[in-house]
């Protein structure tokens, strides 16, 4: 290889400043490269173990921790790649003894070495090259750094607003590195699976009309057409149908989707689906696909079997078990129906429930009479009625002196003598909680006590870390009805295919109608959603009118959709998993701040680059608008 120092100038678009930087230009073999002359890494800060013993090394990366003990000084070098502690002792050249002090936290630094097997006692387990230390022969300041806001360590302590604000320096941390690396991997298995099915990796824009799609759109104003905007896209989803009119029968993306929505744990405005395109294709067809999808994907970048396939629950049923079309299956505990009970004793709640046509939902909690207290019980309750429960009945599985089931406590005078056959309904057994809701509505019943199971499920540990608990939710009702606004709303969005068997009364009854949806569920997170299409522009048209838009509405909104329909429309349905809801359930976090390098707070702002901000006025102007403030 032969090096020749060059000097270039570079441009420095900011301060409009030349700046001269010296380069090495390294010839090999084919090509070259450009690397800037300063002591280039020949080993990463992961990679030397006791065999390297005696090889001289160079190291690039930033001083993680230093410690100082009278002449000899450690200092553990980080890079992407892992720790390395350097050594400056008597072996190490005297001028380097008094660099040492003024090397401070996060400097970055070439260091060259030797490397020397540490002695048995200080050999480190817990760290990968922790059999070796490298004695520094020369030390080089790449740069320096500032006192830091926080302090770069496995795990971010800092507020989440000073890592924000500092996301460079919390991007250091070992656990973001891990996360981000992942993601990687997951978005690369994606495209290595799909594109290994033929599947065609296809862009489509980012600036579009505005439809109406469920969320707030976020709005891009045209400077050459005064008083029109462009949307960002919530999602690809009437381009992805369009490319199936245009014959690209397997299509992906891995696609940026924007939403103004408030931002919560499991929510940014600015997010990324894995959206997925197939014509010719029923409902099966893709949760296959899908199920293979992410066996591929756990097995390749976690070494995580997943079953072949997953279990498969109707909405109705998701419902009535757990209370919720997301739930957590790492657990069993399904709630039952109490509906005998209205007979069987004389708790007036659960009569008045049922005869107005609702339901009492029971929970059978296994061994934990003797931990909950009536105070337990009531936190409990609070979260029922964040649901609008009216309550949360109880009763504690005692036994009697000959070991029969004895029900005691809350509700159970109401129910004398039928201990029993209670605990035979609902399989209860000695030391466990019962806990009810009933309510007039029934899926008031549902959700509040299946809100309580989810909290169990949290506060009892049930919900092992490291095990995937994936299933499919389907047969969704095609419609809801808005009751503020009176009139049905699309559960989904309104492309998707109302199942064959309700075609005849669409209209007639369009509660009961189900559409052919489905959710993917990991952990109590949706994780994907998706349908068989409509490609029938009459059905469609059917459809847009039980929303309440008339004919001429639906073609100004959705016109150019329902016009490639009308060439030769191919039968189709897709898919769409969130990208960082994926890799946040792999990580084992609860926000997907934690797996997007540069996510928006709470209040959708950036800290760190002050995002939203001011724009001048002459930007303004040229985009012909004006700021009126309330
Ligand atoms: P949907 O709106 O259900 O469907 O979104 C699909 C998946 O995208 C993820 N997701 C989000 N992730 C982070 N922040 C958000 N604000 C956010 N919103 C959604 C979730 C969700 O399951 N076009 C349809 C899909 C289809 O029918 O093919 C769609 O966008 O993981
Ligand atoms: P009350 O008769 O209102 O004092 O309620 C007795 C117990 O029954 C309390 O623990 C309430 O929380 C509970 N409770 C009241 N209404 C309901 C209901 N609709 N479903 C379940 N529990 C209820």
């Amino acid at each position: 290889m032969r090096q020749i120092a060059a000097r270039s100038a570079i441009w420095h678009p900011r301060s409009r400043r030349a700046e001269r930087l010296t380069f090495l230009f390294f010839f090999p073999r084919s090509g070259y490269t450009f690397p800037m002359e300063h002591m280039k890494r020949t080993v990463t800060c992961g990679e030397l173990r006791k065999e390297d013993t005696d090889k001289t090394v160079i190291l690039n990366g930033w001083v993680h921790r230093k410690r100082d003990h009278g002449g000899i000084s450690f200092i553990n070098l980080r890079d992407r790649y892992g720790l390395t502690q350097v050594v400056i002792d008597t072996d190490s050249p005297a001028e380097l003894a008094s660099l040492a002090p003024e090397l401070k936290m996060e400097y970055c630094l070439a260091i060259e070495g030797i490397v020397r097997q540490r002695p048995d006692t200080m050999i480190n387990p817990d760290m990968a090259t922790g059999e070796i230390e490298v004695v520094a022969k020369k030390i080089e300041v790449l740069s320096k750094s500032e006192v830091l806001p926080f302090m770069i360590d496995e795990k971010s302590s800092a507020s989440e607003e000073l890592r924000l604000k500092y996301r460079y320096l919390d991007l250091r941390s070992a656990t973001m590195q891990k996360h981000l690396a992942l993601r990687s991997q997951v978005a690369f298995a994606t495209r290595d699976y799909l594109t290994s099915l033929g599947f065609y990796e296809i862009e489509t824009p980012t600036f579009i009309k505005s439809t109406p799609e469920g969320a707030r759109d976020y709005l891009v104003p045209s400077r050459l057409y005064p008083g029109q905007f462009y949307a960002l896209p919530q999602s690809p989803q009437l381009y992805k149908q369009i490319l199936m009119v245009s014959g690209f029968d397997k299509y992906f993306q891995i696609a940026r989707c924007y939403r103004d929505e408030d931002a919560r744990g499991d929510r940014q405005p600015e997010f990324t689906q894995i959206d997925i395109e197939m014509s010719f294709v029923s409902r099966d067809d893709i949760l296959s696909l899908v199920e293979g999808m992410m066996g591929h994907i756990f097995r390749t970048t976690m070494n995580v079997q997943l079953p072949a396939t997953f279990r498969r629950i109707a909405y109705d049923d998701a419902i009535e078990l757990y209370g919720t079309d997301k739930p957590e299956l790492r657990f069993d505990m399904e709630m039952q129906d109490g509906a005998f009970l209205a007979d069987m004793g004389s708790f007036q709640a659960f009569k008045d429930a049922l005869s107005a046509g609702g339901k009492i939902k029971a929970l059978v909690v296994p061994a934990q009479a003797d931990k909950y207290s009536r105070k337990n019980i009531e936190e409990l309750e609070s979260t029922a009625k964040i649901y609008k429960a009216k309550g949360l009945a109880w009763m504690k599985v005692n036994k009697t002196t000959e070991g029969q089931p004895l029900l005691e406590g809350g509700i159970a005078k109401f129910f004398e003598g039928k201990s029993a056959d209670i605990c035979t309904a609902l399989g209860a057994k000695t030391g466990d909680l019962l806990l009810f809701v009933a309510d007039s509505k029934p899926k008031i019943a549902c959700t509040a006590l299946g809100a309580v199971r989810t909290r169990l499920g949290k506060d009892l540990g049930l919900c092992t870390e490291g095990v995937f608990a994936f299933a499919w939710i389907v047969d969704f009702p095609m419609f809801e009805y808005n009751e503020e606004e009176n009139r049905w709303e699309t559960a989904h969005h309104m492309f998707t295919w109302p199942q064959d068997r309700f075609h005849a009364t669409l209209e007639s009854d369009p509660g009961s109608v189900k559409g052919d949806l489905y959710d993917l569920v990991l952990n109590g997170y949706e994780l994907a959603s998706g349908s068989i299409r409509i490609h029938d522009p009459k059905l469609q048209k059917r459809i847009f009118k039980i929303v309440g838009f008339d004919e001429a509405e639906g073609e100004k909104k959705f016109g150019f959709l329902t016009e490639a329909f009308k060439y030769g429309a191919p039968p189709h349905g897709g898919i769409a998993p969130g990208l960082d809801r994926l890799v946040m359930l792999m990580a084992g976090e609860t926000s997907i701040k934690e797996v997007i390098a540069f996510p928006k707070n709470s209040f959708a702002q950036s800290p760190m680059d002050d995002c939203p901000g001011e724009v001048d006025a002459k930007q303004l102007e040229e985009l012909h608008l004006k700021i009126v403030k309330d």
